[in-house]
């Protein structure tokens, strides 16, 4: 068990990290290099414990108790006595490289480092820290919200300890998380799944098969899944889905090229639930 926590980054996943972590009743540091984005996340934590978390594990009175287990930092300096840290800054590599290089530099030699990457290879990151870190770099993929959804992806790299793969995901199972470990592939596991669907049911509407409402029911009803694939790719904006498809597609080849009419509808700014129009009108 790990008794003290960072987290860097302080956005819509590195805040809710935190947050799980603190519940389970850890001692967390969050960093984000905007301070600003710092103290909002607080409003935003303090906004998901006000909606309740549906787990025994979180007691009502949890913003007074867990809130202050979560300490803000404006520098990294202060996680020299971190156990373990993750880290859930921009998807951009060079970014989080500059991250690992002085994490690398502070916290202490037997800590762990953790990336939230969805896409970056965790070998290729862990090539930022020393030779001897690398033993201890992992990838931890949690899902949005973090607060609600229990899978984490964990990723090993090529040079990371079997040892550190158990400790890593037996602190997913303490606080509450179910961790499966995945191979340093290209969308990891869930990413390929996701989009696989997501492309067959766009193809099925090009058809004119079925609209994406329907398509929506058939996964809700027939296939017992929580939200469709169409209100998915419109709540987390068609954009993002377009960037993955490319990246999967890179990687495996036409089976994950992205649909003509996807790229049209980003062109055009229906890009989901945000800009008012996506798959569905707002
Ligand atoms: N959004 C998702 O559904 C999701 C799901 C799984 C994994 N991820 C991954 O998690 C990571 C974070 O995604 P997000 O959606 O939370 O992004 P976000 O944009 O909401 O948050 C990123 C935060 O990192 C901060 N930041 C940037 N550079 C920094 C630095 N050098 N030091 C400290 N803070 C810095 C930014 O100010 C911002 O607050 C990405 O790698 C993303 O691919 C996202």
């Amino acid at each position: 068990m790990f008794k003290h926590i960072g987290v860097v980054g302080a956005g819509l996943m590195g805040s809710e990290i935190a947050l799980v972590f603190a519940l389970a009743g850890r001692r967390v540091k969050l960093n984000d290099s905007d301070p600003k984005l710092l103290d909002e996340s607080v409003n935003r934590l303090e906004r998901v414990l006000q909606k309740g978390i549906d787990r025994e594990l979180y007691a009502a009175d949890a913003i007074q108790v867990v809130l202050p287990r979560i300490q803000l930092c404006t520098t990294l300096k202060d996680y020299s006595d971190c156990d373990l840290v993750v880290e859930a800054v921009y998807e951009d590599e060079r970014v989080k490289s500059n991250v690992f290089k002085e994490l690398d530099r502070i916290v202490s030699d037997e800590c762990i480092i953790a990336s939230n990457t969805s896409s970056i290879s965790i070998t290729t990151l862990a090539s930022q820290v020393s030779e001897v870190r690398r033993a201890r770099f992992i990838g931890t993929h949690f899902f949005s919200p973090v607060s609600k959804m229990r899978l984490v992806e964990v990723i090993p790299g090529l040079d990371t300890d079997g040892s550190i793969i158990e400790e890593v995901m037996s602190e997913c199972r303490d606080i509450g998380k179910t961790p499966i470990e995945v191979k340093d592939v290209v969308g990891f596991a869930v990413n390929r799944l996701l989009h696989a669907m997501m492309i067959e049911a766009t193809r099925l509407v090009e058809e004119g098969v079925a609209t994406p409402e329907d398509i929506d029911v058939a996964c809700r009803l027939g296939l017992g899944h929580p939200i469709g694939p169409f209100q998915l790719m419109d709540a987390t904006q068609i954009s993002l889905s377009l960037q993955v498809q490319e990246i999967l597609c890179a990687a495996y080849g036409d089976r994950f090229k992205p649909r003509p009419i996807m790229k049209q509808m980003v062109g055009a700014g229906y890009n989901g639930k945000r800009s008012g129009r996506g798959w569905y009108k707002t």
